[in-house]
């Protein structure tokens, strides 16, 4: 890369030569919009097939005449820096050749795309991915994304977010490592080390724009978009750190979140943008407002109208314009007129030249051939890492003992799972067919015909299998006829249930996070036929968020949580259920037994009354008050035991170690959870919080000492003012599978 002054000169020099109207040109990032078939705006068109002025075929029919517009004569006045959403090799280098031959100055295009768990080769949601508690993995996933993605032409990917999300409603869940933060922050920053590698003057390099800044997971009641309000010390300790882990691993970009905080939109919060991200954490990347986000100010009602949003926006530390046309409007006059000082805009615009050069657009410019993207896509070994990463993402939440009379599987402990390898299937439900669904939220590089569904990968396998649909029934037979009819045929019942993709991220909010009426209808008629009958019912469940499912949780014989797996999805569920893998996943995110226990997540604080039996505690009176599955946890085909929990002062911290032990008859991995409780702070502190963990693996009978360094800096908490303390006092260390089977040890600091 470019020695870090010659590219501050190379700046200043270009800045010097440009134009107001050049300068907000940088500023500007767009995206093709469709033009030709219709005469209302786009937008219009949308709401007109909402409210049923026309309908989804004549908007299809509309739709499938339109053309797009690159908007080529702006790019050529230099009234474009970037584009979003431009995925393909061909168009990338067109546009880019405009941008670099036909402008006064050839400064190149930088293209963004929502490259979020995969381009082609989709991986699993990062929900998923995330319970594999794998930095490596993480990372491996993040460079096999870049790799295709600029293959594609695409140079910036607007990921990795790392918004801790608490509440099960919000559908965006889908697209973070969960409810913690120290996970998010790991997750982000293997990320962040996949997309970018280590020289992103590399034309397989992709820069990272960490999403969204800050605390977007904190809507309030889970709705999407919704206002965010609560303590600085809360967003300081539970919430800033995954942002922060991600600067930490050299992210170049980062897009400031929808949501206000205490009543200050992210977009127009200079205190966020510039006193945290840039003064405390020295941050010099760009940023990039979400979608619209500066527009959107004056719906927040901090900005009078669009040229007030720009101003406060550009002000406050928002380099780049997503969409919105807000800076490429009013900028200009707003400079002009004095209304805002050029050094603020030079400085915006610096950071976007910046990352141009640092990934060595100027000299480099086209990253990328259509003979490229032609072999980069969806090859043997991309598909591989997306059936690796697909195994260990799966989450086992349930297995009983096997009826007598089920063929054996290989785990030898006689349980349901896994499945004996002649074990004939009976499936039930339309997720096992349907291959566009098994992508989940947020796949824009997808093709649905790439995606393995069960149905799939049970012919490429042999595997005997009836299946049922629901649809095709010539003889309106009920549906209990049908299963009886299949049972026959069968020795164990697949119950493939749960969540669209359309069900979680984006604008995906849920209210009631329970399973579908349909689902549990299936489920009961399948238990009616299957316990007459001897055949186990195994829930396969894909959805994007955690579910509200006590009823399953009890009733199912097994459960296998398999969330939105990607393109790998049905070889990666066979390869579990009849045990050629053995599931290590653990629930990155708490399943409550309700939807109204949302928010619900380990690491709560206590009250004055913490819950128990009698009634002036803190709970509710017709809800358990422990989930119904809690963070961490999650099933093996072997066991594990914990003992000799031993916690030990060192000179900065504690030094813990556990013995843990494989105590069943196959070869397992285990993810060893630490959490620590600050027993009597200054301040109210959570009853556990994640501090480590580690996957070890261990064969049948074999033990492990596995240790874990706290040094005092992991055991402390941020001051209103964002200042970090380490109290002195008693501490309680806890150590086991999950955040609730735990050993425990006290110790001091
Ligand atoms: C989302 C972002 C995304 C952007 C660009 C927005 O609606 O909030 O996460 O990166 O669109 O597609």
């Amino acid at each position: 890369m470019m020695e870090k002054n010659a590219i501050e000169r190379k700046i200043r020099e270009l800045l010097a030569k440009m134009t107001l109207e050049e300068k907000a040109g940088q500023l500007q990032q767009c995206g093709p919009s469709l033009v030709g078939a219709f005469e209302v705006s786009f937008e219009e068109l949308l709401d007109m097939m909402f409210d049923g002025r026309i309908s989804k075929e004549e908007f299809d029919r509309l739709m499938s005449g339109a053309k797009q517009d690159f908007h080529e004569d702006d790019i050529r006045a230099g009234r474009i820096g970037s584009f979003n959403g431009i995925g393909d090799a061909a168009t990338a280098n067109r546009l880019q050749k405009i941008a670099v031959e036909e402008t006064r100055l050839g400064i190149p295009l930088i293209y963004g795309y929502d490259v979020i768990h995969g381009f082609r080769t989709v991986t699993p949601i990062p929900l998923a991915e995330s319970c594999a508690w794998e930095p490596g993995l993480w990372e491996r996933t993040g460079r096999l994304a870049a790799e295709e993605a600029t293959a594609a032409g695409v140079h910036m990917t607007f990921a990795p977010m790392v918004d801790v999300a608490k509440d099960a409603r919000w559908g965006r869940v889908s697209e973070g490592a969960g409810e913690d933060v120290l996970l998010n922050g790991d997750y982000g920053a293997a990320k962040v080390r996949g997309f970018q590698g280590d020289d992103l003057t590399r034309e397989d390099a992709m820069a990272a724009c960490v999403k969204h800044f800050a605390a977007y997971g904190a809507c309030e009641a889970g709705r999407d978009y919704n206002r965010v309000d609560m303590s600085l010390q809360k967003l300081w300790d539970e919430y800033l750190p995954s942002y922060k882990a991600c600067i930490e691993a050299g992210a170049r970009a980062v897009m400031p979140a929808f949501n206000d905080i205490n009543g200050v939109p992210c977009s127009a919060n200079e205190w966020l943008l510039r006193d945290v991200l840039r003064k405390d954490w020295g941050f010099d990347g760009m940023t990039v407002s979400d979608a619209n986000a500066i527009a959107e100010c004056v719906n927040h009602g901090i900005a009078a109208d669009k040229r007030d949003a720009a101003r406060q926006c550009l002000r406050a530390g928002v380099d780049m314009d997503m969409t919105s046309n807000s800076y490429i409007e009013h900028v200009q006059e707003l400079v002009e007129s004095g209304e805002l000082e050029e050094s603020v805009l030079d400085e915006a615009v610096a950071d976007i030249l910046r990352v141009k050069f640092e990934m060595d657009l100027f000299e480099h410019p086209y990253r990328t051939s259509e003979e490229r993207e032609a072999d980069a896509m969806l090859t043997q070994e991309a598909r591989a890492l997306a059936r690796e990463a697909a195994v260990k993402s799966m989450v086992l939440l349930k297995n009983e003992d096997a009826p007598s009379g089920l063929p054996e599987g290989n785990s030898g402990n006689k349980k349901i799972l896994p499945l004996a390898p002649d074990a004939r299937l009976g499936i039930f439900g339309r997720l096992a067919a349907d291959r566009g669904q098994m992508t989940g939220a947020w796949a824009v590089g997808a093709n649905p015909d790439d995606c393995l569904s069960i149905l799939d990968a049970c012919r490429e396998r042999g595997i005997s299998y009836r299946y049922l649909d629901g649809a095709d029934n010539p003889e309106g037979l009920s549906t209990k006829k049908r299963i009886l009819e299949i049972a026959e045929e069968s020795d164990v019942f697949l119950a493939v249930i749960g969540e669209d993709k359309e069900e979680s991220g984006e604008a995906a909010s849920r209210a009631s996070i329970t399973l579908k009426d349909s689902d549990i209808q299936l489920v009961k008629d399948l238990l009616e036929v299957g316990k007459a009958q001897g055949k186990p019912v195994v829930a396969v469940l894909f959805n994007g968020r955690p579910l509200a499912m006590p009823w399953l949780a009890e009733s199912a014989d097994a459960i296998l949580e398999a969330w939105h797996p990607g393109v790998e999805a049905g070889p990666a569920i066979l390869d579990v259920l009849f045990g050629d893998a053995n599931p290590s996943g653990k629930l990155t995110t708490t399943f409550p037994y309700a939807s109204g226990q949302c928010p619900m997540y380990y690491a709560h604080m206590n009250t004055g009354r913490p819950g128990g039996k009698s009634k002036f505690t803190s709970k509710y009176l017709d809800t358990p008050l422990e989930p119904v599955y809690p963070f961490g946890f999650g099933l093996s085909y072997t066991t594990f035991a914990y003992e000799n929990l031993s916690v030990e002062k060192t000179e900065d911290g504690f030094h813990v170690s556990v013995t843990v032990k494989n105590t069943g008859s196959r070869a397992g991995e285990e993810i060893v959870q630490c959490y620590v409780q600050d027993v009597a702070g200054s301040r109210v502190r959570p009853v556990k919080e994640l501090k480590g963990y580690k996957k070890i693996p261990l064969a049948p009978g074999e033990e492990r000492r596995v240790e874990f360094e706290l040094p005092s800096e992991k055991l402390g908490f941020y001051s209103r003012e964002g200042t970090y303390v380490v109290e002195p006092g008693e501490f309680r260390i806890y150590v086991g599978g999950n955040s609730r089977d735990v050993l425990e040890a006290g110790v001091i600091l």
